[in-house]
């Protein structure tokens, strides 16, 4: 099947569940599916029976290493120095997935996720909803140099007990918490439901009913909702549900995560994915402009680019605002948007180009920074844990196996078929002003990615994640 044929193919998915409108339970089929899946997560190494079985350290890599050979063993790579290191761990609030979340507060930076506080948990689970603090400090003896590096302060835990580093395994076990507790609501919240459902989701069920496939803002968009409503479905049938995966690797029962999910849908506001105005409210513009925040440093560039290229191409079919109004198309694509998500309006040329430049901003640079990021660094069990037990040490709280089965499975299991950001999408163009416009915009890109080399060359830590040849074009790329 042709690339073309096969984005057309798109309205073929249940468009209710595509949305991510809560009717998972209603599908047998998916139950089944989600069953078996969790069932796989049990079968990735030998002799799983019980969920709960707890086993060494020594004993998970040796099985590790017979069972994946050299491929299990190199996963156990270092993502800074020192995976399980304060370093590492603040390392990752500022370059990893938690980034999008940061937020100053005074002096400091936090990422808070009492989101996830007050909800019922599986057994053997400690609760999540917690505020993790650090703080940008110089990074050397060096006072010429400007560069600073995220170190750790405190984490408040759910029951208000506030721990800090030098605080022995007491710290250790706080961190694993607050780890456990960010990468659990960036699983459910800013990943599946804001990034996938709310954004690619609505997006893609927006695009294909309302817009003709000769539609020229369909074609803009094509790239952008590739593969989305496929893999929203799977999502639907394997990840969400009482017998999915969310509800089997963290710590949360299906009636807790439709609870989050609820919670997330009312989080979620137009702000969100307009990353100027996002770094702004988190109070992040600063540390973007100093060099401490690559995200937002990086994401603007990206940011600029698309900015620049829906305004260039909406202005080839629509010389003004009252060309916008008058397309029926647009505008009932807008109203539709407007129904399953919030932050699109096609009331203006300006703010049609800045909607729909939020929404490809989601599904591409926020896509990557909470999902394929997460995935990447999902590598050590006592890095990003998915849920920990009642204990003192380190080696009680983390049940080695189980963890390293869930961060197995969930990088094994990606769905990756939409296609990348920087792919020659060019075909797609209804005409040569189109595609013109699209081929500036793939100049613009490699420009980017030339000027985050050149950054990542004066950075402590460099950050390639969001140079363009990194990032998927769609939720599922
Ligand atoms: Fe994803």
């Amino acid at each position: 099947m042709s690339r073309i044929a096969d984005l057309w193919g798109l309205t073929s998915t249940d468009l209710e569940v595509a949305a991510g409108l809560p009717t998972w339970d209603a599908h047998p089929l998916g139950d089944a599916v989600g069953l078996a899946a969790t069932r796989v997560l049990q079968r990735v190494l030998p002799n799983t029976e019980q969920w709960t079985r707890w086993a060494s350290r020594e004993e998970v890599d040796r099985e590790l290493a017979s069972v994946l050979g050299a491929w299990g063993a190199a996963r156990r790579y270092t993502p800074w120095d020192g995976d399980t290191s304060d370093a590492a761990f603040a390392r990752a609030l500022v370059q990893g997935p938690m980034a999008p979340l940061v937020e100053r507060r005074g002096e400091a930076f936090v990422v808070d996720v009492r989101v996830l506080a007050g909800l019922d948990r599986h057994p053997g689970t400690v609760p999540l909803g917690c505020v993790v603090t650090f703080e940008f400090v110089h990074a050397g003896a060096d006072s010429d140099s400007k560069a600073r590096t995220p170190a750790m302060v405190s984490i408040e835990l759910e029951d208000g007990t506030i721990r800090r580093p030098g605080e022995g395994e007491a710290w250790e076990v706080a961190r694993l918490i607050g780890a456990a507790g960010m990468q659990t609501w960036l699983a459910i919240g800013p990943h599946l439901v804001h990034t996938h459902t709310l954004a690619g989701g609505a997006l893609a069920t927006a695009a294909v009913t309302a817009l003709g496939v000769d539609h020229p803002v369909r074609r803009l968009l094509a790239p952008h909702i590739a593969g989305t409503l496929r893999a929203n479905d799977w999502l639907g049938k394997t990840v969400w549900g009482p017998y999915g995966t969310i509800q089997a690797v963290y710590s949360f029962p299906w009636s807790s995560v439709q609870t989050l999910i609820a919670r997330a849908i009312a989080q979620l506001d137009r702000v969100r994915f307009d990353l100027p105005l996002d770094l702004e409210r988190r109070g992040m513009t600063e540390a973007s402009a100093a060099g401490d925040y690559p995200y937002g440093a990086d994401g603007l560039l990206v940011w600029n680019a698309i900015h620049l290229y829906v305004r260039e191409y909406l202005c080839v079919y629509y010389p003004d605002d009252a060309a916008v109004l008058a397309d029926a198309e647009v505008q009932a694509f807008a109203a539709l948007h407007q129904r399953l998500a919030p932050g699109l309006s096609a009331a203006t040329l300006n703010s049609f180009a800045r909607g729909l430049t939020a929404q490809i901003f989601a599904v591409t640079v926020h896509h990557k920074m909470v999902g394929g990021i997460s995935l990447e660094l999902l590598t050590h069990p006592y890095f990003l844990p998915h849920r920990v037990g009642p204990g003192e040490t380190v080696e009680q709280v983390v049940p080695f196996r189980e963890e390293t089965e869930a961060n197995l499975a969930a990088t094994v299991g990606m769905i990756s078929e939409g296609g990348g950001l920087t792919d020659d999408w060019a075909s797609l163009a209804l005409d040569e002003a189109g595609r013109a416009v699209m081929r500036a915009f793939q100049d613009d890109l490699r420009a980017v990615g030339e000027h985050i080399d050149a950054r990542n060359l004066r950075r402590l830590v460099p950050f390639s994640h969001l140079r363009p040849s990194e990032l998927g074009a769609s939720v599922s790329g």
